[in-house]
């Protein structure tokens, strides 16, 4: 394992960083890096018991205050309630991430509407209630980043109608953002991650996965601290004349034609 240089180790003191779908994955990843950089945390999941293990690790490891929350992205009452607490804890959410997500990956024709709903509940639905929680406060204060995770599979793939919808919304839902929050001091961008060792990766089976891997430029998956590098990066101050993109996080797996 390579060592990360941490250029700005007190790049997030003072600054509280909201993080969704944060027991584990790409989730983890990025709490772990804004902890590291000296950010409070609220996060939340579904998954009760590994959300209170991830919190307890990251609050002995950084010395951070963390909260762990159970709420389930697709309910405002309990979006509402958790940005308000944290307001209420914090005095603010300075950077909210988008990041829940999960996949129902069939065909077109056997797409259910319960998974047609699952993922874009989570993944699109999920974003606008948090972003909508958050924002007024973020406009208040005359400062915010929303980061809000798209994927590769945005611009279209296979058997994943549900997903690319969601993750296409997520682009389109970003822009809106970026420009109503543009005057007050908000910016609103996206990250487009490849293929990256998270727990959702692995449940891919093996044959698309190596398939999928040689069409890597770089030829290796990713690393949830590449996804990380980059979140860190967007929702921080500096990069605030930065808004309404799409960052690609990839190995170059997007780039040119899909006919190699
Ligand atoms: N891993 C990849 O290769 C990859 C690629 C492209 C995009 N993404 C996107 O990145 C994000 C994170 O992916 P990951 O690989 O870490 O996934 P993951 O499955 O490892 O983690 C997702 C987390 O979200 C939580 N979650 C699910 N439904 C929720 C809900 N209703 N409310 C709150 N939390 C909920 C899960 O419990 C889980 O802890 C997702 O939006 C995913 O679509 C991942």
């Amino acid at each position: 394992m390579t060592t990360v240089k941490k250029p700005f180790p007190e790049r997030y003191a003072g600054r509280t960083v909201a993080i969704t779908g944060a027991a584990q994955g790409l989730g983890l990843a990025m709490a772990e890096r804004f902890a590291s950089e000296g950010a409070a945390l609220a996060l939340i999941d579904v998954n009760e018991s590994l959300l209170a293990e991830t919190a307890d690790l990251l609050r002995g490891a950084h010395g951070v205050p963390v909260s762990g929350t159970v709420v389930d992205v697709t309910d405002s009452t309990q979006v509402n309630a958790w940005i308000a607490s944290t307001e209420a804890a914090h005095g603010a959410v300075d950077v909210l991430v988008n990041n829940a997500g999960i996949i129902r990956d069939n065909r077109i024709e056997n797409i259910s509407d319960a998974d047609w709903d699952a993922v874009v509940d989570v993944s699109l639905k999920g974003a606008f209630l948090c972003a909508r929680a958050a924002f007024a406060g973020m406009r208040s204060r005359g400062y915010g980043r929303i980061v809000s995770f798209s994927s590769m599979s945005w611009r279209g793939n296979f058997g994943q109608a549900n997903y690319v919808a969601a993750k296409s919304g997520i682009v389109g839902l970003t822009r809106a953002l970026a420009l109503e929050g543009a005057r007050y001091g908000i910016t609103a961008n996206a990250i487009a991650p490849g293929l990256i060792e998270t727990p959702m990766l692995a449940s891919m089976d093996d044959a698309a996965r190596e398939l999928l891997t040689r069409k890597i430029p770089q030829r290796h998956t990713g690393d949830p601290a590449d996804i990380a590098e980059g979140a860190a990066f967007l929702a921080s101050e500096a990069a605030g004349y930065i808004t309404g993109v799409v960052l690609d996080i990839d190995g170059g797996i997007s780039i040119g034609s899909s006919i190699r």
